[in-house]
Parts: structure tokens; C-alpha cells; sequence
């Protein structure tokens, strides 16, 4: 470990600035605008790689953004880790909402403002510069491959078909991804839960064209109206979701399984304060932790229709338009809830307005054992770099692809994980703490160590 931590010592700067070149670039992957920064991107993510000492590094089309693929097969008695993660970021609007430019790095107080920075080009760099470290120093006792994609903040609806042109090529005895958080910086965790997605949008037409709200007010349905109300009702007053059949699936855990989450710590008072609410709201009979675990939930994501701009304008808006996301758990099906949905709310919409229903993306839930060689192997070196052991949690956040890796592939991830929830990821100054960032650098040579020696073959 000695030999670890003094090689990020005399590194550390490049580290930085290498990761801000990495972040400086604006890989928003649901813009067409930035469809050539994707490709700048993945550029980049290939030369990181290939400096790092790969064997071999490729920029890999796909239907949607290109996919970075890369190896270094060292000897075939050692088993195959393949490092996913993703390029892409989210949109950073509102601009005018961030302290420093989003995609301009600056470092205060130790953390780096940007995005991306921890969502997930910072943790994606974590491991690149895992490996330079272990390939540097001989320590490599692993074969390594990288799957680094674009498309992950929309839906990775690409990638499914890519696992299964080069399944061959993804052989793999773990998947290891650092796409999620961690508990707080003195409390290590492993994610062992990830919940499905189905992701809605809704159009809600009324009259032919924009009316003028005086003459035909009070006659024609409005669809703003309509919508806002047909939403409403789409969760009763325990917030329980209304759509029929909707919770058919829905895994329920023991209350052993209940009181062994309740133990993991959590600090409501503060968890308020940090948001700036006084109160917390969910469904009725679980607690805030499960409600953002082991539930399912249903929220609108976007609204609009009619005037949002400047001053008044007195009409019926021709249209209406929602997108709504559904959050998944084990055992309920992306198609079917969506299906569910969809004809719910065609149901429900009275015939004054026509509904079109979309599904835009979705994915299963995900959930990994705590007995595996993987999990062992990241508990112990978890345990060597932070000197306590971590505890497994649930996420409520997903990557839906984690769930096609095992359907595909066959093959587990290992979500390793080095965010905090404070990162504000998805928001307006997102950020990364270099101490977590530096952490993670440590932690993952430790788990390449451990999982080598209880693979070897
Ligand atoms: N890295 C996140 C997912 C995440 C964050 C999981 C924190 C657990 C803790 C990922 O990039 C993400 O944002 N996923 C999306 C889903 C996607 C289909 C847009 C999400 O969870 O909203
Ligand atoms: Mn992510
Ligand atoms: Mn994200």
C-alpha cells in the first residue's frame, strides 16, 4: 500500500490536470449539438488509456454515441476485470445557477466544480489511473478491459446491441464500475442494489390550435388542466401509485432484511437541512431510506404548456406535455410497467383530449450478493484504505445497463462507488472531492489484488 499511496503522491498534480482536460470537454449526450464533443471525448478517453499502458485502445461506433474499448491481457491464469463507466454527462443547464463555468474545472476547497466531475468522468479517471498506477509498479496480477460508453445519461440504448456483437470480446469474470456513492468520506459502502427505470413522456392534445382563453374558456377542455390533473391522480394520499397492477412484482423484503438496512446510518435532521425542507414525504408504512431503495416511485420530471415566457397571454394551450419516470426494484419488468402505465393512462384521460403515451428508455433493477469473490475481495480492500470495514447499501439511483450485463454477458458487476450524495451530480455545481477521488485511486488497486489472488487459475 506504501507503494501505492507514494505514486499518487508524486503524481497527484498531473492527476488533476489530467482529469480537467477530461472535463473541459462538453460531452453532452442527449444534445445533437454535441454530437462531435462526444467523439472529442471519446478521443480523449482513448489517449488516457493508451498512455496508460494498454495494449490496445479503439474507438468503437455504435447506433447512438461511440463506445471506448481497451485491454491489456496479461497471461491467462489470471482472471478478466472489465472496467465499465461513462463519458457522457448530463445537460448543465441552468448556467446561470453555477458558481464557476460547468465546463471549466476549478478547484476550491478540495473539491473540483464541474460536470462531470463525479458523474462520471471523475470516477471513470479513478480507474484509469488505478491501472497506470498497478502497470507502473508490476503489481498487476489481473487481465483488464475497458468499456467506456456515451450514452449512459440517456438510457445506454446502444449498448445492448454492442454486448451482444462482442460478447466474445467482453469475456469478463467481474464487471467493475465506480458509478455510484458512497455513504459519507469516513464510511465506506458497497452498492449491492441499483433500482430500474421506466421512463415516460406524455402529450395531451386539446383544440386544434391555441385559443383564446375568454372567447372559449369554460367549453373546451384544457389540456394543461387536464394533465395536471389525470398526474395528480396517478399517486393516492399514502402516495401509494395508483396504476393498477403497478406493484404485482414488487419484491418485499423480510424485516430482518428491513432492521439490517435500518442500521446503516442516516441522519434525517440533516438530511432536511441539507435540502432545505422541513419536511420529508413518501409512502406510507417506510422510512426515507427505503423509500429511496427498495420502493418504486413514480415523478413527473419535466411540465410544460401554454405561455412560459415573459408577461401574460391569455389562452387555451392546444397542447400539454409531461415526462415521467418510474423507479423500479427487482422482479417488475421495464416493458410491462411501461405497458401498464400507458394504458392506465389512456383510461383515465377523459374524451374531451386525445393522449399519446411514449416510453423512452427503461432497465431492471439490479442487486448483487454480499458472499461473492467480488464483494470479498472489495470489502478487504476497502477495509485496508479507509480502516473500517464498508457497509452494503441500496441505491435508489440506476444504471440500467448493470442488469443487461448479467442478462448478456452473464457475467456480475461490483459497484465500487466513491461519490457523495452532497456531489450534487444532475445538478448545478456538481463536484468531486480530491480526497475521494485520491481514495478511490487507492481502493481500487486493493480490490485488483484481492480478486487476482482468489481467482487465480
Ligand atoms: N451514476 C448515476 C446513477 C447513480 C448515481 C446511481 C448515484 C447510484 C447513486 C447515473 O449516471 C444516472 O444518473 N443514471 C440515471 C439513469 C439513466 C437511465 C438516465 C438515473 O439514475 O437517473
Ligand atoms: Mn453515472
Ligand atoms: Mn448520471
Amino acid at each position: 500500500m506504501e507503494q501505492i499511496k507514494n505514486y499518487i503522491e508524486i503524481n497527484k498534480q498531473r492527476f488533476i490536470d489530467e482529469l480537467f482536460e477530461f472535463i473541459k470537454i462538453p460531452s453532452v449526450s442527449s444534445k445533437v449539438e454535441h454530437k462531435q464533443d462526444m467523439f472529442t471525448c471519446a478521443g480523449k478517453v482513448k489517449d488516457f488509456l493508451l498512455k496508460a499502458g494498454v495494449d490496445k485502445a479503439e474507438i468503437m461506433s455504435t447506433a447512438g454515441h461511440p463506445v471506448v474499448f481497451a485491454e491489456k491481457i496479461i497471461s491467462k491464469s489470471f482472471p478478466t476485470v472489465l472496467v465499465y463507466g461513462h463519458y457522457d454527462v448530463q445537460p448543465a443547464e441552468p448556467f446561470e445557477l453555477w458558481k464557476t463555468p460547468p465546463f471549466e474545472p476549478t478547484l476550491i476547497d478540495g473539491k473540483i466544480y464541474g460536470r462531470g466531475s463525479s458523474d462520471d468522468k471523475g470516477q471513470v479517471f479513478m480507474h484509469i489511473k488505478a491501472f497506470e498506477l498497478m502497470n507502473a509498479t508490476n503489481t498487476l496480477n489481473c487481465n483488464v478491459k475497458f468499456m467506456i460508453e456515451g450514452e449512459e445519461e440517456v438510457g445506454s440504448t446502444s449498448l445492448e446491441q454492442f454486448c451482444i456483437d462482442h460478447k466474445e470480446m467482453l469475456k469478463s469474470d467481474i464487471i467493475l464500475v465506480s458509478d455510484t456513492g458512497m455513504i459519507a468520506q469516513d464510511i465506506p459502502s458497497i452498492t449491492v442494489g441499483l433500482r430500474g427505470l421506466s421512463y415516460m413522456e406524455v402529450e395531451v392534445t386539446g383544440p386544434n390550435r391555441d385559443l383564446h382563453s375568454g372567447i372559449y374558456g369554460g367549453a373546451v377542455a384544457n389540456p394543461a388542466n387536464v394533465l395536471t390533473k389525470l398526474i395528480a391522480s396517478l399517486t393516492d394520499e399514502n402516495n401509494h401509485i395508483t396504476i393498477p397492477h403497478f406493484y404485482d412484482d414488487v419484491e418485499m423484503l423480510s424485516n430482518e432484511e428491513r432492521s439490517e438496512m435500518a442500521k446503516a446510518p442516516f441522519d434525517l435532521q440533516q438530511f432536511k437541512k441539507s435540502l432545505n425542507i422541513d419536511e420529508v414525504q413518501g409512502e406510507t408504512g417506510f422510512s426515507t431510506i427505503e423509500r429511496t431503495t427498495i420502493r418504486p416511485t413514480l415523478d413527473v420530471n419535466g411540465i410544460w404548456s401554454g405561455h412560459t415566457g415573459e408577461g401574460s397571454k391569455t389562452i387555451i394551450p392546444s397542447k400539454a406535455f409531461a415526462k415521467i419516470s418510474m423507479r423500479l426494484v427487482p422482479h417488475q419488468n421495464p416493458d410491462k410497467i411501461a405497458k401498464l402505465f400507458e394504458e392506465h393512462f389512456k383510461r383515465i384521460a377523459p374524451p374531451t383530449v386525445k393522449v399519446d403515451v411514449r416510453f423512452l428508455h427503461g432497465g431492471e433493477a439490479y442487486v448483487s450478493p454480499t458472499t461473492s469473490k467480488a464483494y470479498l475481495a472489495a470489502d478487504k480492500a476497502y477495509t485496508d484504505t479507509f480502516g473500517k470495514k464498508p457497509i452494503p447499501t441500496r441505491s435508489g439511483g440506476s444504471i440500467p445497463i448493470i442488469s443487461t450485463f448479467e442478462k448478456v454477458l452473464g457475467v456480475k458487476s461490483i459497484l465500487m462507488g466513491f461519490g457523495l450524495e452532497s456531489d450534487a451530480i444532475h445538478s448545478p455545481n456538481e463536484h468531486f472531492h480530491l480526497t475521494n477521488f485520491f481514495k478511490g485511486i487507492e481502493t481500487i488497486p486493493m480490490f485488483y489484488k484481492y480478486f487476482g489472488e482468489s481467482n487465480s487459475k
